[in-house]
């Protein structure tokens, strides 16, 4: 079976592995060795004011929108994401404002942010889907206007960059997430990356928040002034953090390439586009009998994925709205394989399958 999602695992990652393993030093709290190290080569690649590793995506976000009082207050977002994206503003006490995306890249629409905005709104919180960025020139330019946080979910966009600086350089925190699935593969790991003129005072509440809400450790003596989690990231996720940092580059090419293969030579109008800025962590079709055609591509040893049934939609966030875009697309996307690990023959098998079955 052609996986849908593969981490490009090197001898170098298992060596690692090995090292922390027999160090015994497996988890700090206080955010020490390996996990500090990767804090900050993750801050000089993206160049940002400061970097927080936690231990998830999911972590990065519900710590993000904590620096921020965003109790009873409206959070702009789109609706095709993982369910992280929206559980994140309610945790924090704010209301989810779902609008629609771009119907090409898949990403929040600014017109339809500037239509939602009301008195109560308190921040924007983009997905560059897939890896694909956002149109953050419009989208900084209607938060400045109106006074809002940028939140943005970056879960797929390690190594995406818009005008010539990589994401997480761009928003107030921008949110990683370091899932196997991700083009920055870990056990589990996540990041928020800070940009801001508070960053020093948000770093020490991210830190204390990550680990429980310590505060003012002195040997064995700490104090807790608020809550915190055990959100804190460990030492083997972050020993693989650092190699494949070390070469996320070099893997995005990759993907890049097959994405301008798949662009060129699959035959479906709707499908995602080349842009040589982005991480291509997924890569896109919409199909119109998408049951039969992911069963037709499993039958043919192509695993296949969709990427979202739209969070709007789940029970939890029914509301009365409609969003026409996002509904259409949620009907037909599939995901196909992209990552770094295919072998030619492979990438091949693929194109010929969906152009067969589509
Ligand atoms: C868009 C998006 N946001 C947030 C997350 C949450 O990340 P994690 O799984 O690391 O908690 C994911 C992960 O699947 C994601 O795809």
């Amino acid at each position: 079976m052609i996986k849908l999602f593969e981490p490009h695992v090197g001898i170098e990652e298992i060596k690692s592995v090995e090292n922390v393993l027999k160090s015994k030093f497996w988890a700090s709290g206080a955010g020490a060795g390996k996990v500090l190290e990767f804090e900050k080569k993750f801050k000089k690649y993206v160049k940002s004011n400061t970097c927080i590793a936690v231990n998830s995506g999911t972590a990065a976000l519900n710590l993000a929108f904590s620096l921020f009082d965003i109790k009873n207050k409206e959070v702009i977002l789109p609706s095709l994401s993982f369910i992280s994206t929206a559980h994140c503003i309610v945790e924090n006490g704010g209301i989810p404002i779902f609008v629609d995306i771009e119907p090409d890249t898949l990403c929040i629409d600014p017109e339809k942010i500037k239509q939602a905005i009301s008195k109560d709104t308190t921040a924007i919180l983009p997905v560059h889907f897939g890896g694909m960025p956002c149109n953050l020139n419009e989208i900084r330019k209607i938060a400045k206007s109106h006074n809002l946080h940028i939140v943005e979910d970056a879960a797929h966009a390690v190594g995406t960059e818009f005008n010539g600086k990589k994401i997480g350089s761009h928003g107030t925190a921008v949110c990683f997430s370091f899932h196997p699935v991700k083009n920055l593969a870990m056990p589990t790991g996540g990041l928020i990356s800070i940009n801001h003129k508070n960053h020093e005072k948000f770093k020490q509440l991210l830190f204390s928040r990550r680990w429980c809400g310590i505060t003012n450790r002195r040997e064995t003596d700490y104090d807790v002034k608020e809550l915190g989690w055990n959100y804190y990231m460990n030492e083997f996720s972050a020993a693989l953090g650092l190699l494949q940092l070390k070469k996320v580059d070099k893997l995005n090419k990759i993907r890049r390439k097959i994405a301008k293969k798949f662009c060129n030579e699959i035959n479906i109008k709707s499908k995602m586009q080349f842009n040589e800025n982005c991480s291509y962590h997924l890569y896109w079709i919409l199909v119109k009998n998408r049951q039969k055609f992911r069963e037709k591509l499993h039958k043919n040893g192509i695993e296949t994925g969709t990427h979202y049934k739209p969070i709007h939609l789940m029970k939890m966030y029914k509301h009365n709205i409609s969003l026409p875009i996002t509904e259409s697309i949620g009907r037909q996307i599939v995901t196909i394989p992209i990552h770094p690990n295919l072998k030619k023959s492979e990438i091949e098998k693929i194109i010929k399958f969906v152009n067969n079955y589509a």
